[in-house]
C-alpha cells in the first residue's frame, strides 16, 4: 500500500492505493472515478494539465486518462505531459486519452472521416489481460471522430472495430494501455470487467476500498484531528449531514453536539424522525431548536420567491448563531461536503469558514475549523456508509429536500394553514410512491400547493379550494431532470386520496415539464 499525506480535513481516506483519473475535458472523468471506486479502489480526479512531478506527489498506483471532447490536433486540445507515460506507473487511456497516448509516443492519429458514435462491435485481435474471459466479439460504446491508425513503437493492437483499426492497444513492458471505447458507461456491458482487469491484473491493485474500511479510516482520522476538543454539527436530517454526524459520533461520541434547527417548513414527521434517530437510537447530544413560529412570523405576507429564500437563510443564520454562541469551547464544525462539491468548487483545501456555505448559510464571523468526513465520497458511497453505520433507510434513501423546505413549494404566502395542507398532501404522494416501489427510481416526488383557488363540488356542496401539483422527476444529479412517467393507476390513487383526505384541495394536476427549461422546484 502507498501512504497518502493527510489532507488536514479528517476525510475518509487514509492509506489506500490511489488511482489518479486525469480529466482531459469530457464529462466522463467523474464517471470513471466512480466506476473505479465501485471496483473498490480509491480514485481521485486531477486536471488534464497536470505535470509528471505533480502526479508523483500524489503517489498513484495507476493512472487513467479520461476521454475529452477535443481532437489531439485541435487548438484547444489538452496535451498530456508525455513524462507521465514514463513514470513506470500503469496507465489506461480512454477515448481521447487513448489518442493522446498514441500522439505523445509517436503513433498516428487521423480524422478518418467516419467517426463512431454509439453501440459498436469490438473484435479482439490479440490476447490482452484487459479482455480476459470476454467474448472475441462484443458490443462497446464509442464516441469519437479521430482514430488511432498506427500504434506507437512498442505497442501491439489488441482489438479493432469497423472504423477503428486500433480500438485497443498496449505496451506490455511499460504497462501502457489504450481503449478507443468507453468502458465506464453502462452501454459497454463488459466495460466494468475491462476496468477491473486493468486495476487488478495490469496494475496489481487490491480491492480494499470498502464501506467498512472507509468508516474505520475516517473514524481514526477524526479522532486524531479533534483530540479532546468539542465539535458541533448542523443537522438538517438530509442524507449528507446525517451520515456525517453519525460518522463523527462514532469517532468521538459525547464530544459531538448536533444542532437541529426545525424551521417548521419540514415534511410530515420529519422533525420527529430526526430526533428519534439521533437523540434516541444513536443517543447523541442533540439540541433541537423549534423555531417554527419565528420563521413563520418572518415570512408573513411574503410572496416573492427570492425574498422567501433570503428571509429563511437569514433567520437560520441568526438561530444557529445564538446556539453556537452558547456552546463554549467548541472549535470544530462538521459539514457534509461531498466529493462532487469539492470537484465543482475546484479547491482541495480545508479552510476556516469565512463565507456562507451549503450547510444552509452560517455566519461569516464564526471561527470554526471544518471537519468534512465525506469530502472524498460520492453520494452513492455516502448512502452505503450511512447504511453500514446503521442509519434507518428513511434517512439513507431520503430524497433531496431544499434548505427552504416547503416554503418554496407553496406558491404565494406561507401560512400555518397552507403548510398543514401541503404536508398532508405531500405525505400521500410519498406513501403512494413507496407503495408502488418507485422511491429509488425517482430523484424527487412531491406536491406543490398553488396560491390560487378553483371551484369544485364535493358531496352536495360547492368548494372553492387550492389545486395541488404533483411533481415527480428522474435525474442523475439535478442539473437536468425529466418528468417521471408515473402510471395512470399511481396518479389516480394519488389524486383521489389527496382530494378525499386533504381538506383545502379540490383539484390535482401533473407537472410534465423537464429541466431545463423548468426547474425541479417551483420557486
Ligand atoms: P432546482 O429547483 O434548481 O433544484 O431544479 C435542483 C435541486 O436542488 C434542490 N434545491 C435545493 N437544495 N437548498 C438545497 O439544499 C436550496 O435552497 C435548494 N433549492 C433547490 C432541489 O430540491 C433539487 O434537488
Amino acid at each position: 500500500m502507498t501512504t497518502r499525506p493527510s489532507s488536514g480535513s479528517a476525510s475518509a481516506v487514509g492509506d489506500y492505493d490511489k488511482v489518479l483519473v486525469v480529466d482531459l475535458g469530457a464529462q466522463y472523468a467523474q464517471l470513471i472515478a466512480r466506476r473505479v471506486r465501485e471496483a473498490h479502489c480509491y480514485s481521485e480526479i486531477v486536471r488534464g494539465s497536470i505535470r509528471a512531478d505533480e502526479v508523483m506527489s500524489h503517489d498513484p498506483s495507476a493512472i487513467i486518462l479520461s476521454g475529452g471532447p477535443a481532437s489531439v490536433y485541435a487548438e484547444d486540445a489538452v496535451d498530456i505531459d508525455p513524462e507521465i507515460l514514463r513514470l513506470g506507473i500503469p496507465v489506461l487511456g480512454i477515448c481521447y486519452g487513448h489518442q493522446a497516448i498514441a500522439h505523445a509516443l509517436g503513433g498516428v492519429v487521423e480524422r478518418t472521416g467516419s467517426g463512431e458514435y454509439g453501440r459498436t462491435r469490438l473484435d479482439i485481435e490479440d490476447a490482452s489481460v484487459l479482455f480476459e474471459g470476454l467474448p472475441d466479439s462484443h458490443d462497446v460504446w464509442m464516441s469519437h471522430g479521430d482514430a488511432v491508425v498506427k500504434p506507437p513503437p512498442g505497442f501491439r493492437v489488441t482489438a479493432s472495430t469497423g472504423s477503428s483499426p486500433v480500438a485497443a492497444m498496449q505496451d506490455d513492458e511499460k504497462k501502457l494501455f489504450g481503449l478507443q471505447f468507453h468502458p465506464e458507461v453502462h452501454h459497454s456491458p463488459r466495460g466494468q470487467e475491462v476496468l477491473r482487469h486493468f486495476l487488478y491484473k495490469a496494475a496489481g491493485l487490491m480491492p480494499t476500498w470498502t464501506n467498512a474500511s472507509i468508516i474505520e479510516e475516517s473514524v481514526a482520522a477524526v479522532r486524531a484531528r479533534v483530540g479532546d476538543a468539542r465539535v458541533i454539527c448542523g443537522l438538517s436530517g438530509g442524507v449528507d449531514s446525517s451520515v456525517a454526524a453519525a460518522l463523527v459520533h462514532k469517532a468521538i461520541g459525547e464530544q459531538l453536539t448536533c444542532v437541529f434547527v426545525d424551521h417548521g417548513l419540514l415534511r410530515h414527521r420529519e422533525a420527529e424522525e430526526v430526533i428519534e434517530t439521533f437523540g434516541g437510537h444513536f443517543d447523541m447530544r442533540l439540541i433541537h431548536i423549534d423555531a417554527a413560529d419565528r420563521f413563520l412570523a418572518a415570512l408573513a405576507g411574503v410572496e416573492d420567491p427570492e425574498l422567501k429564500r433570503t428571509i429563511i437563510g437569514e433567520t437560520f443564520i441568526r438561530v444557529f448563531e445564538e446556539v453556537a454562541n452558547d456552546l463554549e469551547e467548541t472549535s470544530f464544525l462538521v459539514q457534509g461536503t461531498l466529493y462532487p462539491d469539492v470537484i465543482e468548487s475546484g479547491s482541495g483545501e480545508a479552510a476556516k469558514i469565512k463565507s456562507h456555505h451549503n450547510v444552509g448559510g452560517l455566519p461569516d464571523d464564526m471561527d470554526f475549523q471544518l471537519i468534512e468526513p465525506l469530502r472524498d465520497l460520492f453520494k452513492d458511497e455516502v448512502r452505503a456508509v450511512g447504511a453500514e453505520l446503521g442509519l434507518p433507510e428513511e434517512i439513507v434513501w431520503r430524497q433531496p429536500f431544499p434548505g427552504p423546505g416547503l416554503a418554496v413549494r407553496i406558491i404565494g404566502e406561507v401560512t400555518a394553514e397552507r403548510l398543514e395542507i401541503l404536508r398532508a398532501a405531500d405525505d400521500i404522494i410519498t406513501d403512494e410512491i413507496r407503495k408502488a416501489g418507485l422511491e429509488r427510481e425517482l430523484w424527487q416526488y412531491f406536491g406543490v400547493l398553488l396560491g390560487i383557488r378553483s371551484v369544485g363540488v364535493q358531496g352536495d356542496g360547492r368548494t372553492y379550494a387550492h389545486p395541488l401539483i404533483i411533481r415527480a422527476v428522474t435525474s442523475e444529479d439535478a442539473m437536468t431532470a425529466d418528468w417521471a412517467r408515473l402510471s395512470y393507476a399511481v396518479l389516480d390513487q394519488m389524486s383521489s386520496r389527496v382530494i378525499n383526505e386533504v381538506e383545502g384541495i379540490n383539484r390535482v394536476a401533473l407537472d410534465i415539464s423537464s429541466k431545463p427549461p423548468a426547474t425541479i422546484e417551483w420557486e
